[in-house]
């Protein structure tokens, strides 16, 4: 990581570029575009700083960048800082480059950035002179065998200059040098259709392969390859897990050597007795072998491996944020057990990832680790609701001093964690909960004056964190554990306020495209399980939804006409069928509003408003993308859809066919009505939560993404936040009231009344249900973006005070750089503290009476630099501003 100290930078220019990026990550090794994009960030510290032009310079050799032997941009006149495509020369497989950019001001002053780098991998097959190896085996199931250790020794005979290893597998691998775990990535390649497409790693391993012989190891696990998967069992793509490294190694004298996987490698079980995602990890420590990994081994009693020529599946880099250890916890408390020789440890939160088990014994005790989100009344663990998943750990003690296990290749979802066979008593530190996901860079934080509306916050990250591994899953407990389509689509929202999921998502929107059928239909899970059938309204939909939120969020263009041919089929797909363009054929499994409260929205209705929706998006698309002919084409086709769904479902007092909180919601939402009846479907959803339901919310998944935002566009945000400070059923305040520290699959998954819901459908960490984390950024909060300018470079600041709140402050480390949006309230006097990112400009909605009501920095607002008094609407003074710190004082009505 470089720190830019602007300090040290001394100029006179207002503006410096810092945290520059290459595809979203920072100095990343193996990319594979050929033309990756170049991201900074501007930072000033003054008011209404803006970027004039910007020159890159890429060079192979000068890691300062100066030599701008690979490309020089010239001077670009552009305020344009993200996604800027490198247009240098090709470079070659495994060649890093350096680069920097230089920044103009609008005074014409310039500031040059630290240096960064990327670095390419072996972005072509023809790249790899690596052999797929296995350990040969007769057993019928993988999870029959032990997980295989391979290995082989070499020696680097000149000096080095540098070392990388390119690592994928057909399962899970962890790499070793000379006895070291190279990495702090888990769970790796990650998944993907292996059939379509498998990841590889690259690690730089200079330290490690200097002058001299070394050992080269592999781990390998089942992982998603052949492991069970959700609801197939296991053996999806294949049998038993194959692994690939090629290592390549550069002397200083210019020469270079590789060493890579094939006929001469070795292999032997290891002490994983057996290993899978859904089921768990078994551990003999008395099979441990040392020095495994270690030049000296001897493997001459080792077995052959199996060795298997590369196919035609493409390898591709991991370009997404490795799956990591994120945090620990320790153990807050050990619950009394009935059952003697039981422990049951609390976490204090439901987490991903496993138990750090530490303990000491004699050989051959063994110790079972059993996982649960939730505790039966007895106080036992709660495992009924995990259905076919095991998720236990069994460790065998070596009996050799004290011994810490933590498992490879598995994942639990749990806050419970219970203990049997620990020899003697054991103390609250002989567990520690390791949490585990994608590490997305955290860019956003939500607090305000409610402590119930914090810990819905609270739960809402934490199910992203969880269910965010290597894809986004519905849950991570249960044998289900998939890329559920209609859950990513209503949360990525959410989520790209969370974190920045931009390489995450730009990755799983691939393995979206790899599921889609030859028709055109989408999947209900990406990666697609088995031959499944098509996707339903809302989860196939998924396809055009998120590629678009990226675009909207990042400024990402590009993906979106990468991810286009693919949307466009998609609309296609159900067009052709829907002559009528009302969605009932092809709408395969077709959920509905899943989960809503005895409100069930006819599955024509949310066909019908999808297929309009996406249809919508890809227009707008096409737009962006300068796709003219398809502009039309597809806006015309919205409105016959638009048509089709009045004359089919709205009545003439404007009564939505089953007259649910959804019907109104999606209508309003997706612009389905005319302006004529918007205010009596808006009156009508009032009543349906105030009176038909006293307050309360009905929808299931589909529903509650769009509830809260639709509330406050209809002028209702005092409705809103009814729904969001409840804690009577169905509410989110419902399940923080009885505990919960994620976010629920189901509204009632445990009440008084009932206890637990249907063990047979019941997570307690599944994030669709979290998706009004949108609105409690975007208008409670306040920080949004303008459509008609993506990736936030013009903000839109507009909290809506509301509910019992008096304060609330949001944070955004967006694309274009941090936005902040606090404000408190006391009395009618309003304070709003904004922070307006450099080279980026703003329209601030600021509650308010009227113009002569606001203060800025203690002055009348209509004097103040850098703010332009636009107009008054609904409760506000709505400002355009440039960058900067603005500090708001008014008195509202
Ligand atoms: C999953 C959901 C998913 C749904 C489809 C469930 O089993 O857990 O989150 O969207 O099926 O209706």
């Amino acid at each position: 990581m470089l720190i830019f100290t602007p300090l040290l930078l001394a100029s006179t220019s207002a503006l410096f570029p810092t945290h520059l990026r290459c595809e979203y990550l920072a100095n990343p090794i193996g990319i594979d575009d050929s033309a990756p994009r170049l991201t900074w960030i501007d930072e000033s510290d003054q008011r209404g700083a803006r970027q004039s032009a910007y020159r890159i310079t890429v060079s192979s050799a000068d890691s300062t960048a100066h030599n701008a032997d690979l490309w020089d941009s010239g001077k670009v006149t552009s305020n344009k800082s993200s996604q800027i495509e490198y247009g240098g020369k090709a470079l070659m497989a495994g060649q890093r480059a350096y680069w920097r950019v230089q920044i103009w001001d609008g005074n014409g002053d310039s500031q040059s950035s630290r240096p960064a780098f990327w670095e390419l991998g072996l972005p072509k097959l023809s790249d790899w002179h690596a052999k797929w190896i296995a350990l040969p085996t007769t057993a019928n199931d993988p999870l029959d065998i032990p997980a295989p250790l391979l290995r082989k020794s070499f020696t680097a005979d000149k000096p080095v200059k540098r070392a990388r290893a390119y690592v994928s597998a057909k399962g899970l691998f962890n790499l070793y040098v000379d006895g070291q775990k190279i990495g702090k990535a888990l769970l790796t390649p990650g998944w993907t259709d292996y059939k379509k497409r498998i990841q590889y790693e690259t690690y730089d391993v200079t330290r490690q392969v200097q002058q001299g012989s070394h050992g080269l190891g592999i781990l390998l696990g089942n992982g998603w390859y052949c492991g069970h998967i959700g609801l197939t069992g296991g053996n999806n793509y294949g049998k038993f897990p194959e692994v690939l490294v090629q290592l390549e190694v550069e002397y200083t004298d210019g020469t270079k050597s590789e060493v890579v996987t094939d006929g001469s490698w070795k292999a032997k079980p290891s002490a994983i007795l057996s290993d899978d995602l859904l089921m768990g990890e078994t551990y003999d420590a008395r099979l441990e072998t040392r020095g495994w990994s270690n030049a000296k081994f001897n493997d001459s009693q080792w077995s052959k491996v199996e060795v298997r020529e590369l196919d035609a599946v493409p390898l591709v880099a991991d370009q997404a944020p490795p799956i990591e250890s994120i945090e620990e916890i320790h153990a807050k408390r050990l619950i009394p057990q009935t059952i003697a020789g039981v422990y049951v440890y609390d976490l204090g939160q439901n987490m991903v990832g496993w138990a750090r088990l530490k303990v000491h014994g004699p050989a051959g005790t063994k110790i079972q680790l059993r996982f649960a989100e939730m505790l039966s009344p007895n106080k036992s663990v709660y495992t009924t609701n995990l259905r076919g998943a095991k998720a236990t750990d069994n460790y065998t003690l070596s009996g050799k001093g004290t011994e810490v296990f933590e498992p490879s290749f598995t994942s639990h979802g749990f806050r419970y964690v219970e203990i049997t066979g620990f020899p003697g008593t054991p103390g609250l530190d002989a567990i520690t909960g390791v949490v585990v996901g994608s590490n997305n860079p955290q860019t956003g934080t939500f607090t305000c004056s409610n402590k119930l509306v914090n810990q819905l916050q609270h739960n809402i990250y934490w199910g992203e964190r969880g269910n965010y591994l290597s894809i986004p899953t519905d849950c991570p407990q249960r044998d289900e554990r998939l890329g559920w389509m209609g859950d990513a689509q209503i949360f990525v929202r959410t989520a790209c306020f969370n974190n920045d999921v931009a390489a995450f998502m730009t990755k799983w929107t691939q393995d979206v495209v790899d599921a889609q059928s030859p028709e055109g239909g989408f999947s209900d899970v990406s990666p697609r399980k088995g031959d499944s059938s098509d996707g339903a309204p809302a989860w196939g939909d998924a396809g055009v939804i998120v590629p678009y939120t990226v675009y909207l969020c990042y400024g990402d263009t590009r993906l979106l006409a990468r991810r286009y041919p693919a949307m466009r089929k998609w609309v296609e797909y159900i067009d052709s069928v829907n002559p009528n363009h009302i969605w009932v054929n092809r709408s395969n499994n077709n959920f509905g509003d899943w989960l809503n409260v005895n409100d069930d929205t006819p599955r024509d209705v949310i066909g019908t408003a999808y297929f309009a929706y996406s249809t919508d998006l890809l227009a707008r698309s096409a737009r962006i993308l300068g796709k003219t002919e398809d502009v039309e084409h597809y806006e015309k086709l919205r409105s016959q859809i638009g048509e089709a769904f009045r004359s089919q479902f709205v009545a003439d007092d404007v009564k939505i066919k089953a007259d649910t909180q959804t019907d109104y919601v999606l209508a309003l939402r997706f612009g389905l009505l005319e302006d004529s009846q918007r205010e009596a479907a808006a009156k009508r959803l009032v009543d349906h939560i105030m009176i038909d339901r006293k307050g309360h919310l009905s929808t299931g998944f589909v529903g509650v993404g769009y509830l809260n935002p639709t509330l406050n566009a209809i002028g209702r945000p005092d409705v809103a936040y009814r729904l969001l400070l409840n804690d009577t059923y169905p509410s989110w305040g419902y399940s923080i009231r009885q505990g919960a520290t994620t976010i629920w699959e189901r509204w009632d998954g445990w009440t008084e009344k009932g206890g637990f819901q249907d063990p047979g459908m019941n997570s307690f960490n599944h994030y669709s249900l979290g998706s009004v984390g949108e609105w409690m950024y975007n208008r409670v909060a306040g920080i949004d973006l303008d459509p008609t300018v993506p990736g936030y470079e013009k903000i839109v600041i507009r909290p809506t005070p509301g509910g019992d709140l008096t304060w609330a402050s949001g944070a955004l480390d967006s694309i274009h750089g941090r936005i902040e949006s606090k404000w408190k309230l006391n009395g009618k006097q309003m304070t709003l503290d904004v922070l307006i990112p450099a080279n980026t400009t703003a329209t601030i909605w600021v509650p308010a009476t009227n113009l002569a009501s606001v203060t800025e920095g203690g002055k009348a607002a209509s004097g103040v630099r850098g703010l332009d008094y636009v107009r008054q609407e609904s409760g506000c003074v709505v400002f355009a501003a440039t960058s900067g710190r603005y500090h708001f004082v008014s008195t509202m009505k």
